[in-house]
């Protein structure tokens, strides 16, 4: 039985700075599980903000969180997660992008590098000093493939004395497996 897969890394990565953040943003709600653990996690004061483009997304979201009373901490926005900076206006401490597409849902509507990547840009300028951003790509399909070839680039030429960047894979696996990156701020 696999124990770790690559959503459980991401939480056990952010953990801590989900303990006492503040402002936290799910980029892709998706069916509701990693904002439910950034609800479950943080602080009864933390602000959760949860995007996803579709419908049939926020509202199983919705269902988790009413499932354990948890609903008013997160503000569900049915909206590109490219516009985070119309809806978040205050800096975030902890970030997750879980791309893709909705898993059992249409895979048309994946993320894409031409919104992924603008929004990722537009994260790490909300971030705080001490802020993380998890996030998690597919290469295992083409959309994913493409995101995960740009994340690279971009991630790896990302200023050291700004951020630091690190990387999660399961290296016997196909290459093509999930790979989850962390990006921490560690000055402005
Ligand atoms: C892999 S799922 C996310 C899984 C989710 N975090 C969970 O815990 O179940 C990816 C989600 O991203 C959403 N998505 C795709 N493009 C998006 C965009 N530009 N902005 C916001 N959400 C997007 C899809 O609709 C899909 O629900």
């Amino acid at each position: 039985m696999q124990i770790l897969n690559p959503v459980s890394v991401a939480h056990k990565l952010i953990q801590e700075q989900v303990y006492r953040a503040e402002i936290l943003v799910d980029a892709t709600a998706g069916k509701g599980n990693d904002t439910l653990y950034l609800a479950e996690n943080s602080l009864a004061t933390a602000k959760i903000y949860a995007f996803d483009i579709q419908e049939l997304a926020l509202r199983c979201t919705k269902e988790k969180l009413q499932e354990k009373g948890l609903e008013r901490k997160v503000t569900l926005i049915l909206d590109n997660h490219a516009n985070v900076k119309q809806y978040v206006l205050r800096g975030v401490d902890v970030a997750i992008f879980n791309l893709g597409y909705l898993p059992g849902g249409n895979h048309e509507l994946t993320t894409t590098i031409d919104t992924t990547m603008p929004a990722i840009e537009a994260m790490l300028q909300l971030l705080n000093v001490g802020g993380v951003v998890a996030i998690t790509a597919y290469p295992g399909h083409e959309s994913g493939k493409r995101e995960y070839h740009y994340l690279i680039d971009f991630l790896s030429n990302l200023p050291v004395k700004n951020y630091t960047v690190s990387c999660w894979s399961m290296i016997n696996h196909a290459s093509t497996a999930p790979v989850v990156y962390l990006i921490e701020k560690v000055r402005s």
